[in-house]
């Protein structure tokens, strides 16, 4: 990613692939061997900020609302606001900064949030993100053109393209010229390591990977003490104004995911007190990242599976059947997708549901 100076990635990919294979072939025989220029391709799909990499396609940002209503507003919300879960895409960002490409609101000490495109530089940045992790459900499941599309819904979505804009390899170095903030991105500072500490370039926090001899497992060994929970004012009233998110309520005690106020992050649910009938399903609702849309007992993108255990009591045919094809407007404008589960797959998933969908 951009990030990632070349030479460090073609060092690493020189590591891995050749130069270390032939080490161990030599030293080991009979162990591992040279990835296969395929291999190499498709592992190599990284976009840098001057396009480098950039497969060539297009995509209007017609074809790409229809993308993203699909696949994408579910998590992000139809206008890119998000949800109560997901972080906004969209918003606090004016044509003054499409001129100057610096967004003023990064600097207001009033405006209440950080969007996405109120601080990404590079367009190639939204094009690489897109196409290796996106929908975050189904990630690389994209065609090329639908990151193109969709790419340029979200940046008609944010002002910086008209509606019918499409985008495509040979203007988009053009659009990056169009960036809100592409101006705003430094490097004079202690993270790349930066130019400000006289010349000494390190980063102000280094580790070094443990080879030998390491330690099992890291365990933490300091916390936020409790008096300092609140010293800054309660967050929960604080910058997070831009889509449905909220910090937590530091005015009282640090409570466990689930409590009434605070957001379940989404985590697997627990498989305490289960037999191999509860591993099996908690399986499934990780391997198809149905607990990231469902907790079992507090609502989070979808409904609360014990609420859907409570209206569909018994009903294992109909929730089959409501898996696999998705659905909208039961439990409010949030449309479920299709999931690709298959059939005995969803028959276990559902018999635990129809049963009460308990922990
Ligand atoms: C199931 C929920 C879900 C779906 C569906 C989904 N996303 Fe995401 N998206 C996320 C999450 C969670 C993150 C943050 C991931 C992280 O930080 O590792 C994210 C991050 C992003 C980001 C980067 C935001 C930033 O500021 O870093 C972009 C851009 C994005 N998604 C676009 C899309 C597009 C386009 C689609 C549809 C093709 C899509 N997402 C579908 C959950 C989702
Ligand atoms: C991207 C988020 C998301 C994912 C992933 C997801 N769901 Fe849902 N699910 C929803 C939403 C939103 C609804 C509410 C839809 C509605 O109001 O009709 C829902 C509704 C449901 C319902 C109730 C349907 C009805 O007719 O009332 C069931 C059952 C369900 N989901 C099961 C699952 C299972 C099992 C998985 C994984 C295989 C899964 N969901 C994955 C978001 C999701």
């Amino acid at each position: 990613m951009f990030r990632f100076p070349k030479a460090i990635l073609a060092t690493a990919l020189i590591a891995a692939s050749g130069f270390a294979m032939a080490q161990s072939a030599a030293k080991y025989p009979g162990v591992g061997r040279d990835a296969t220029p395929k291999e190499v391709a498709a592992w190599d799909i990284d976009v840098r900020p001057d396009f480098k990499g950039l497969p060539p396609g297009s995509g209007s940002a017609t074809a790409g609302q229809d993308i993203w209503e699909g696949k994408c507003a579910q998590c992000h919300g139809f206008f890119g606001e998000s949800g109560e879960v997901f972080s906004p895409l969209v918003g606090g960002v004016t044509k003054e900064d499409i001129k100057t490409g610096h967004v003023a609101n990064l600097r207001a000490t009033n405006f209440p949030g950080r969007t996405t495109f109120m601080k990404v530089p590079t367009l190639s940045t939204i094009w690489d993100y897109i196409n290796r992790a996106m929908p975050w459900n189904a990630p690389k499941s994209l065609k090329t053109d639908e990151v193109y599309a969709v790419t340029a819904f979200l940046l008609s979505l944010n002002g910086i393209v008209p509606d019918n804009f499409v985008l495509s390899d040979k203007n988009i170095a053009d659009v990056q010229k169009l960036m809100p903030n592409r101006n705003g991105m430094t490097t004079a500072h202690a993270m790349w390591p930066g130019n400000e500490f006289n010349g000494v370039k390190k980063p102000d926090t280094q580790n070094v990977a443990c080879m030998k001899d390491c330690a099992p497992e890291p365990k933490v060994a300091s916390f936020l003490p409790d008096f300092a929970r609140n010293a800054h004012g309660n967050l929960a009233e604080q910058n997070r104004m831009v889509g449905a998110q909220h910090g937590a309520d530091t005015t009282r005690p640090e409570r466990k995911a689930g409590d009434a106020d605070v957001p379940v992050k989404p985590t697997a649910p627990k498989a305490d007190g289960a037999g191999s009938e509860m591993k099996a399903v908690n399986a499934l609702l990780q391997k198809y990242t149905c607990s990231a849309c469902h907790g079992v007992d507090k609502k989070i993108v979808g409904p609360a599976f014990q609420d859907v255990a409570k209206k569909y009591s018994g009903q294992v045919d109909y929730l089959i059947k409501k898996m696999q094809s998705g659905g909208v407007g039961i439990w409010g404008p949030i449309p479920m997708p299709p999931q690709k589960i298959t059939d005995a797959e969803a028959k276990t998933v559902a018999s635990w549901i129809a049963a009460g969908a308990n922990k």
